[in-house]
């Protein structure tokens, strides 16, 4: 979901800029586009990848130590070059880049035309940056009150950053409900949509909150405003993120390092929280609010794509375990269905990147109707870790890849420990389970790494199931969000059309699509419920359907009756899916790549949805 990076400084702007485009290439886009001031204004932009865009450039003039870039997720306007970002006003003296949607902007640019503004594109961004000439040449004001003026008049989702041809030793920023962070450097002023193009030139960090301008100045000068014109203080905070973590390490891609990451982030998630000496589980968050937790009668978790599969695991983890009643809500269907909430109410939002739209979305919703919010979040200082009244970081460190892997199993490693902790205070679970499950958790680092390296039977089934034109997922209790993940994962990233069921739906209607041309992936890790499962294999193998199965190590029966069986190691039921998500991941992944599509930014896709 589009990018932004700016520089302001003693170097040149346009390796800064290209490098850190590239940096933002795995939040998804389809064009991409520079503007350098250098004396001349010089604007290049295209559509495409931004190695396109730098092939373009290469003998072009790209002189200058001040600049913006862009790449371009297209909302209005489809994409092509004309409609690529940076957008240049009539007169050519302001450019600006813009992620977000002016969603009054029709409005706007009538007024505009008939005030002889002409325009080119079809984009809202372009009518944001006349709206600015226009106040800037009627009321003659500097550049960043004019953008403040002009920002006083639009309704919408913005991340900008405007360049003034006559002030080149000057840059304005500002954000409502799309992220943007300053980077204070030796050498000068960063401005990105995170801290990846950041990070490798400096981690002293402004995160910009909603309504905030900020005006930069080749000096060193920094001023944040309110839209309200009220100065604002400079919070400056460390970058917690490492380059290392933004390179691939070795591996072909940042979602098979991710997948492999995940021994780390589990363990990382549990660092000081989890203490076996003591027998504890201490989260800050949740300490915050416990007697509101203690007093909760329902939780509601909300979140969307594979954080909200991670909320279901959460619903069957806290009601098993913690017994208070749990709803699990698509956020894009939360703040729009009018809900019943109350002060009693606690809302957890769970986000690996904490910016989605409709989540924060839905976090405002629950707010304003007086419940208490708390968030599952990774990317730290993102919008809806700084919105809600407590919360818990899974610290599974940056996620590149647009299909969620680490941060997965960190949501439910993080909704494992919360469930623990509760469940101990409200006294809901033996303290002989209690001691058997934390010590389970502690383990499953262990078991990770087991499963990570067990994929070579994996690499065997992906060639044989990755010409299937459709998949089923089968999962029973703890298991059945996995089957709902496991799908999404296939979906996403090799285009195969998939789908996740309990397992027992099956005769309600799926089993019709059973034939020798359709593999279900069975996850049969229930002790509890393993008759049920294996009576289910029998039904699909009946049909002549392909079954992969999922196992505890050791399984003979339903090993015996699939026709693949992937082992993974025994754990405590509740804390399956921390183990039978992997393979299915890892599946989606070689499968992907045999039919040779981009795992890392599959096509349509954007790892972070800031936009509805
Ligand atoms: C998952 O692989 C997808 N990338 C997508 O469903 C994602 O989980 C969803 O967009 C939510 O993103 P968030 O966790 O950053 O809020």
């Amino acid at each position: 979901m589009c990018g932004i990076v700016a520089y302001l400084g003693k170097n040149k702007a346009y390796p800064i800029l290209i490098k850190g485009l590239k940096r933002l290439e795995y939040r998804g886009y389809d064009s991409a586009g520079v503007a350098i001031l250098n004396g001349q204004l010089n604007i290049y932009k295209k559509r495409g990848k931004v190695q396109e865009l730098e092939n373009f450039v290469h003998t072009k003039n790209k002189s200058g130590s001040i600049g913006i870039g862009h790449t371009r997720w297209a909302t209005h306007g489809k994409p092509n070059d004309t409609n690529a970002h940076p957008h240049v006003s009539s007169s050519g003296r302001f450019t600006l880049v813009h992620n977000g949607i002016i969603e009054n902007y029709a409005v706007i640019k009538e007024a505009l035309e008939k005030l002889g503004h002409v325009f080119t594109s079809d984009t809202d961004t372009e009518v944001l940056v006349n709206l600015i000439e226009e106040i800037h040449t009627s009321e003659q004001l500097p550049v960043e009150e004019a953008v403040r003026i002009a920002l006083t008049k639009v309704v919408g989702a913005y991340a900008i950053v405007v360049l003034d041809a006559e002030n080149p030793n000057k840059l304005v920023a500002a954000r409502q409900s799309s992220p943007l962070v300053v980077g204070i450097g030796a050498d000068g002023f960063y401005v990105a949509s995170d801290g990846t193009p950041i990070v490798e030139y400096t981690k002293k960090v402004v995160y910009l909150k909603d309504e905030e301008i900020v005006t930069l100045h080749r000096n060193g000068e920094i001023c944040i405003k309110s839209i309200d014109n009220e100065v604002q203080s400079l919070f400056i905070q460390e970058l917690e993120m490492e380059l290392e973590a933004l390179e691939k390490g070795g591996y072909e891609s940042f979602m098979l390092k991710e997948i492999h990451e995940q021994t780390k982030s589990i363990t990382a998630c549990m660092r000081g929280r989890l203490n076996l000496e003591e027998l504890t589980i201490h989260l800050g968050g949740v300490q915050e609010l416990l007697p509101k937790f203690m007093e909760a009668e329902r939780l509601i978790i909300i979140g969307c794509g594979t954080s909200w599969h991670a909320g279901l695991i959460g619903e069957y983890l806290i009601e098993d375990l913690v017994r208070i009643p749990v709803e699990v809500e698509y956020a894009s269907e939360f703040r729009y269905r009018n809900p019943i909430l109350t002060e009693k109410d606690i809302v957890i939002a769970i986000s690996q990147s904490g910016e989605t739209a409709d989540t924060l979305a839905a976090l405002k919703l629950a707010k304003e109707k007086g419940a208490t919010t708390f968030g599952i979040v990774n990317v730290v200082g993102s919008s809806i870790a700084r919105f809600t009244d407590a919360g818990c970081y899974i610290h599974a460190g940056p996620e590149i890849g647009v299909a969620s892997t680490k941060a997965f199993t960190g949501q439910v490693t993080l909704l494992s420990m919360l469930s623990l902790l509760l469940a101990k205070e409200r006294k809901t679970i033996s303290e002989a389970y209690y001691k058997s499950l934390i010590l389970s958790l502690a383990e499953i680092p262990k078991k990770v790494e087991i499963v990570l390296k067990n994929t070579a039977p994996i690499k065997d089934i992906a060639n044989q199931i990755m010409n299937a034109s459709n998949a089923l997922y089968l999962g029973r209790g703890y298991n059945f969000p996995v089957a709902l993940e496991g799908a999404l994962k296939l979906k996403e990233i090799s285009y195969i059309h998939a789908e996740g069921y309990p397992a027992a739906e099956m005769k309600h209607g799926p089993i019709a699509l059973i034939d020798e041309n359709m593999p279900l992936i069975v996850i049969a890790t229930n002790r509890s419920a393993y008759e049920k499962v294996t009576s289910n294999v029998q039904e699909v193998k009946a049909r002549k359907g392909i079954v992969i199965a999922i196992v505890l190590q050791g399984d003979e029966e339903i090993s015996e009756l699939a026709d693949y069986a992937i082992e993974i190691p025994e754990t405590e039921e509740p804390l399956t899916p921390l183990l039978a998500s992997i393979p299915l991941q890892l599946l989606s992944y070689h499968i992907a790549n045999l039919r040779g599509c981009n795992v890392d930014q599959p096509r349509n896709l954007a790892k972070s949805v800031t936009v509805e």
